[in-house]
């Protein structure tokens, strides 16, 4: 018999279904008794004991369903070690809920902030398996994060539908890509929807460049441009400045985003119109593509293997096509940032994207 939870925290995305089916799937073929026990809206559930006894039944058919069955929730890292508004423990809370079901382990799927956590109960002694999750792709340890291929899609497809209007009208067009503090959606989704100027947070632009560049399609021709920008782009200047400094003046800013920004610099220097459109959310919704269930079914059985084996304490992440375990102690807090010379950047340098640099 073992003795199961699960939840999922931090921002959705598509997979996370997908996943916990995988785990549940591969535990279920290889024993006669099971208990899983959900955990409903992420860290939330664990400390205020608020769960379900589920079957295998209720991971079944939830391959290609978007969302999480679970529900999640933003439950910050920095704050775990802060009691509630009622002077609740919630890393002692947790630990009660887990002790109290006498659970065998918990499997925890979720980005950055999530796994800073999952580790934090790891060193307090619970058996965590971490499952890494998020759009944003930016897990160390990991090649790929399920969330990543599906959100790329929906990305790629907004970029697929500006360039006819953008072409029609003659306008230059921004659409912005989730990823505050990397860049490997923007950057992905640019390059396979052929945006000319792809603004990243880990490449501070250059205005000038920027313009530079649109002048310079303008002079060949080329009555349009795309640009990809990252939520989280950031100007050469405001690179500069401190984290204080920046707080205060992104306060102070009238621009909804750093899109709007930049959409008004160039409208006056170069006199274009300009358009942005925001995605958003819809980067995370919907069903899974193919690759993330893929992925998520190879995660979720050697996070089943892991479990049956009682060996505890790893992320499971894919590194060189393999699904592979990864020392939480060893992952968390860290960031996997896109590196500014990287290949795919020099190549899309040479065919001619611009970056703002
Ligand atoms: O971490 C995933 C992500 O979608 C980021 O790309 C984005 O910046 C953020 O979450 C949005 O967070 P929220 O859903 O809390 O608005």
């Amino acid at each position: 018999m073992k003795r199961i939870g699960m939840l999922t925290s931090g921002g959705d995305c598509q997979a996370l279904n997908a996943a916990m089916r995988g785990v549940v799937k591969g535990l279920n073929a290889n024993l006669d008794e099971l208990e899983i026990y959900g955990f409903y809206d992420g860290y939330k559930g664990l400390i205020y004991g608020n769960y379900r006894l589920l079957t295998s039944k209720d991971f079944s058919g939830i391959l290609t369903k978007g969302g999480t069955i679970l529900g999640t929730s933003r439950q910050p890292f920095k704050y775990m070690r802060v009691p509630d508004e009622n002077g609740l423990d919630k890393v002692a809370a947790m630990k009660h809920t887990y002790h109290k079901l006498n659970l065998d382990c918990l499997v925890i799927l979720g980005g950055n902030g999530t796994q800073k956590t999952a580790n934090l109960l790891r060193e307090e002694g619970l058996n965590i398996i971490h499952l890494p999750k998020t759009i944003d792709n930016d897990i160390y340890g990991t090649d790929i994060t399920f969330g990543f291929e599906s959100a790329l899609d929906i990305a790629t497809g907004v970029i697929d539908c500006i360039h006819t209007t953008a072409a029609s009208h003659n306008r230059v067009f921004i659409v912005e890509i989730m990823g505050h503090k990397v860049g490997w959606l923007p950057l992905h989704a640019g390059v396979a929807g052929g945006a000319d100027i792809i603004l990243i947070p880990e490449i501070p632009y250059d205005i000038d460049k920027v313009v530079e560049a649109i002048n310079k399609r303008s002079k060949d021709g080329k009555g349009f441009t795309i640009l990809a920008v990252a939520e989280g782009a950031i100007s050469k200047e405001d690179a500069q400045l401190s984290k204080k400094e920046l707080k205060a003046k992104k306060k102070e800013t009238k621009y909804p985003s750093v899109s709007y920004e930049v959409a008004a610099q160039i409208q006056e220097r170069t006199g274009n119109e300009v358009r942005v459109t925001v995605p958003g959310h819809m980067q995370r919704g919907g069903s899974p593509c193919a690759y993330d269930r893929v992925l998520c079914t190879q995660l979720g059985a050697h996070a089943a293997k892991l479990i049956l084996d009682e060996d505890y304490g790893y992320m499971v992440g894919m590194i060189n096509g393999q699904t592979k375990k990864v020392p939480l102690g060893e992952v968390a807090g860290k960031l996997k940032m896109v590196q500014p010379d990287c290949q795919l950047i020099k190549e899309a340098k040479i065919v001619g994207i611009c970056f703002g640099d």
